[in-house]
């Protein structure tokens, strides 16, 4: 999960990093009061889970609280790369003498850590990086040792970063190993002309199988700002992931799932979405996801493709018919049941003759047929 810069700013704090003074507000008119208490002039900054706003005019410097408030009004509500503000930070201006940018971030492929870290951030480091990578040093770290001080003025030192700045670079590390981060990113971390080191804008991203830990970011789950299906789904602990098509559909498995997608794909619907219902397919897991699938206008019908394995075809097909006891089906459903019990499950399914569902034998004929009835609504 990704945390918001406020958040992340919150959490450099808390592990002794110097951040500017700021607060959050999610309505204009509380601008002025709040720019009063920050000193007047503010940079107003946009509060959305994406990168580059300060180009998209998502951060602008304010002079006074009366231009703090209409600067407020008119970020408030803005579109960013598709993430809609609903809130902004107003934070104290710093007079930056130099913009550094540093990183650590899991590297999956050396499977360890790596520090990142370049004396040319700010808003063009992916063109430094593009452009120049000799300007941008990668150091990988030992995840067992961490950004020790020796560590730390090595990374400093490799990237051309101001010694001052490696006792940052240490607290930086705190706040990867102690609050599960995958990823903590600082650009731009500035040198003040009064000498001072200061972030100033910070990315974090929490490890999800961290979030039992993480508790206070729990109110997140259900992030407001990402997809209402999503959101919805993940509040039910649904494995569900939206998609842009037509044809709805669950599966136990992710294999199973992944190729039902290929297989509507291939005749030529798209996909709804992604759900995994798990090895367990009780009736309450299918009824929520069936739910969840119905609620989107976009679905006009749904394949149901399960396999048996250690959960039975007849546990599932009764299942089923439990869960359309509690939602109302108002789409076509094609179910396809292979595996264990799979004869079984087809005459459970078939004595309750819901008008609405029909089965199939095969994937392929299942998938086909979802995609026909797709195609007619
Ligand atoms: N508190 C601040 N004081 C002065 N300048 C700032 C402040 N916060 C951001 N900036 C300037 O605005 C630029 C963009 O802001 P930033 O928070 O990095 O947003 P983004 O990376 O999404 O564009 C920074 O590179 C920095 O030059
Ligand atoms: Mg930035």
């Amino acid at each position: 999960m990704d945390l918001y810069e406020h958040q992340a700013r919150q959490l450099f704090a808390e592990h002794g990093m110097a951040v500017p003074e700021a607060e959050v507000i999610d309505r204009a008119a509380d601008a002025k009061e709040a720019a009063g208490r920050l000193g007047g002039r503010v940079v107003v900054k946009a509060q959305v889970k994406t990168g580059g706003r300060g180009k998209a005019g998502g951060v602008k410097i304010a002079a006074d609280p009366a231009a703090a408030e209409l600067t407020t009004r008119q970020i408030l509500g803005m579109d960013i790369k598709g993430h809609t503000v609903r809130a902004v930070m107003l934070a104290q201006p710093v007079d930056i003498e130099a913009e550094f940018y540093v990183s650590y971030v899991l590297d999956r492929a050396t499977g360890t850590f790596l520090a990142i870290a370049s004396a040319e951030g700010g808003m063009e480091i992916e063109e430094v990086a593009a452009t120049r990578p000799e300007a941008v040093a990668r150091i990988p770290i030992d995840p067992v040792e961490g950004v020790t001080e020796r560590k730390a003025a090595q990374i400093a030192a490799a990237a051309a970063l101001p010694p001052e700045a490696a006792p940052v670079l240490q607290r930086l590390w705190q706040v990867l190993t102690r609050e599960d981060a995958l990823l903590v990113e600082v650009n731009p971390l500035v040198r003040t002309v009064d000498g001072r080191i200061l972030a100033l804008d910070g990315k974090v991203t929490l490890d999800d199988n961290a979030g039992f830990r993480q508790a206070r970011w729990g109110a997140e789950a259900g992030d407001p700002h990402g997809d209402p299906l999503e959101a919805a789904a993940a509040a039910k602990g649904l494995n569900y992931v939206k998609l842009d098509g037509e044809v709805g559909i669950i599966g136990n498995g992710a294999g199973l799932v992944m190729s039902t997608l290929d297989v509507v794909a291939g005749c030529g619907a798209r996909p709804a979405n992604f759900l995994d219902i798990g090895g367990g397919a009780s009736a309450g897991i299918m009824a929520d996801g069936l739910s969840v699938i119905l609620s989107d206008p976009a679905v006009k019908s749904v394949f149901v493709n399960v396999f048996g394995g250690i959960t039975s075809c007849d546990a599932v097909a009764g299942g089923i018919v439990q869960a359309l006891r509690s939602v109302r089906l108002t789409k076509p459903l094609v179910v396809r049941l292979d595996g264990n019990n799979a004869a079984r499950g087809r005459a459970i399914l078939d004595a309750h003759a819901h008008p609405l569902v029909e089965q199939a034998t095969t994937m392929d004929g299942a998938a086909r047929r979802a995609a026909q009835l797709a195609d007619a609504a």
